[in-house]
């Protein structure tokens, strides 16, 4: 995993999806964000009630959570939230990374694995929610060949991916095209 060299803090945990039991754990991640993580991640003010209802709200949906988790607790998270009335298959996905962990590679290893699951499900477009000068999630997409399109001041960003491939090779119900990250 990368690691800035001049960092006391090692990364020992490990990446894995979250199981239903886990949600108090990432509770406690997202509310242990200081506030300007806080804030770029839920675009805005959330105060602690909040942030609790979101996560009841978020299970019970049965969001996909992938979590950095080291021991007992949730460090990092990538999320997957269908957004089943779009027309083509549609997920919002939201990042966090408590601060001391931030710029050590973690949320691009939590990208890397958050687009692999999003293709697993089929969807061609993701949706981003923060603020257009969110210079890290910014930087995460340009990392892996994303752009991150924001209209007009609008704080959705967009990422889109090729629709996945048929048994024959093809995509699915329509011409070939190989499953990479399409630029918006
Ligand atoms: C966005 C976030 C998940 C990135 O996590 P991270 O572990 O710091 O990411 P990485 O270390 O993998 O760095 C990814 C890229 O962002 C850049 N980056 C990280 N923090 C940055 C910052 N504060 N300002 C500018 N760039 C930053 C890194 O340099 C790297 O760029 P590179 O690929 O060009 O080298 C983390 O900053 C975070 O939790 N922020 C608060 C919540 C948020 O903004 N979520 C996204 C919207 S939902």
């Amino acid at each position: 995993m990368e690691q800035n060299t001049d960092s006391p803090v090692r990364l020992t945990g490990t990446i894995r999806q979250l199981r239903p039991s886990d949600l108090p754990r990432f509770r406690e991640h997202l509310l242990r964000l200081d506030s300007e993580s806080r804030r770029d991640r839920f675009n805005g003010l959330a105060n602690d009630r909040f942030i609790s209802a979101y996560v009841y709200r978020s299970f019970a949906a049965g969001t996909t959570v992938i979590g950095y988790v080291e021991g007992d607790k949730v460090l990092g998270a990538a999320e997957i939230h269908e957004r089943a009335e779009e027309s083509q298959p549609t997920a919002e996905i939201a990042f966090s990374v408590e601060r001391h962990l931030q710029h050590r590679g973690l949320g691009g290893r939590l990208f890397e694995r958050l687009i692999e699951k999003a293709r697993d499900f089929g969807y061609t477009k993701l949706l981003v929610t923060t603020h257009p000068q969110n210079a890290a999630m910014r930087a995460l997409a340009r990392r892996y060949n994303a752009r991150l399109v924001f209209e007009d001041g609008e704080t959705v960003g967009t990422i889109h991916l090729d629709p996945p491939l048929s048994l024959s090779g093809a995509v699915a119900g329509e011409i070939q095209g190989k499953a990479a990250l399409q630029p918006a």
